[in-house]
């Protein structure tokens, strides 16, 4: 391995910078509205829920759901940047969100608070422990009600591993390109982002690695972490266009429940 990661990457890369870098997934309504039509084929959304975006970002899903009518979303995030740009477009779009900032591995949100809760736009496999996202699943089967719903969007470690591409590099209108080293290690894969401006030359120049899982592994970890119905939906590509758009285009959507009180 020739790529170099400090384990606590994954605290400070979702910053502005990301927000360009990964625009074309994150920042495209477009494609924020086909995820969550999908979404709400997997899941049945009542009006009244209380949904919860864990590692929610700056909230795309959450805001889309709320124009649909579902009004009572909370978005927790550890990324100060990202929470303070999404209540900035919820307050725009006159939405009443609730964005609450830290560590999905230890909330400190109430038991059984959520009935709902979502997991989305690959954003397990950042903390190097391997426990880490076990911890992240047993979190959110705490947090859900009797008979809740968990939805996992993440990207399907086995179509990735077989179209594999070390390098890949993506132009962002007008003047910034993004160029992008990877190496597979295992189950994981690292990554060395550069990000240039035409005129200013580097903006950044950093490193990441994101841990795969193929539908089995998935599937066990969620069983492992207490739920039962446990169902992967493969084949989940919501970007139309061609283009290498990383982890963010072969995904894998996982529902499963929790089980009902006694
Ligand atoms: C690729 S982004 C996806 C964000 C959002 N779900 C979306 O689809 O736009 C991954 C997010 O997970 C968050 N994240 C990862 N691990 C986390 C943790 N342990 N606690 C809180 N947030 C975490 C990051 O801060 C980042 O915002």
């Amino acid at each position: 391995m020739s790529i170099e990661v400090n384990p606590d990457w994954w605290k400070t890369l979702f910053d502005d910078v990301y927000l360009t870098t990964d625009a074309r997934s994150v920042c495209n309504d477009d494609l924020t509205r086909r995820e969550v039509d999908v979404f709400c084929e997997l899941v049945p959304f009542r009006r009244q829920d209380r949904i919860l975006d864990l590692c929610g970002g700056h909230g795309r899903h959450s805001l889309e759901l709320c124009r649909r009518g579902y009004g009572c979303c909370t978005v927790f995030d550890y990324s100060h940047t990202l929470l303070e740009r999404g209540q900035r477009g919820a307050s725009k779009a006159s939405c009443a969100i609730s964005f609450v900032q830290g560590d999905a591995r230890s909330t400190d949100l109430a038991d059984g608070s959520f009935d709902r809760v979502m997991i989305l736009g690959n954003s397990l496999g950042y903390v190097p422990d391997g426990e880490s996202d076990l911890q992240i699943l047993i979190e959110a089967f705490r947090l859900l009600v009797p008979d809740g719903w968990l939805l996992v969007d993440l990207t399907d470690g086995r179509q990735v591993k077989g179209r594999f591409s070390p390098n890949a590099w993506h132009e962002i209108e007008p003047n910034v390109v993004v160029c992008r080293q990877r190496e597979i290690d295992g189950n994981r894969i690292c990554a060395r982002e550069m990000v240039l401006s035409k005129h200013t030359g580097l903006i950044r120049d950093k490193t990441y690695c994101v841990r795969l899982y193929e539908p089995e592994a998935i599937i066990a970890l969620v069983r492992r972490a207490g739920y039962h119905d446990v169902r992967v939906h493969r084949g989940f590509r919501p970007h139309r266009g061609k283009g290498d758009f990383g982890f963010m285009d072969q995904r894998m959507l996982v529902t499963a429940r929790k089980h009902q009180r006694k």
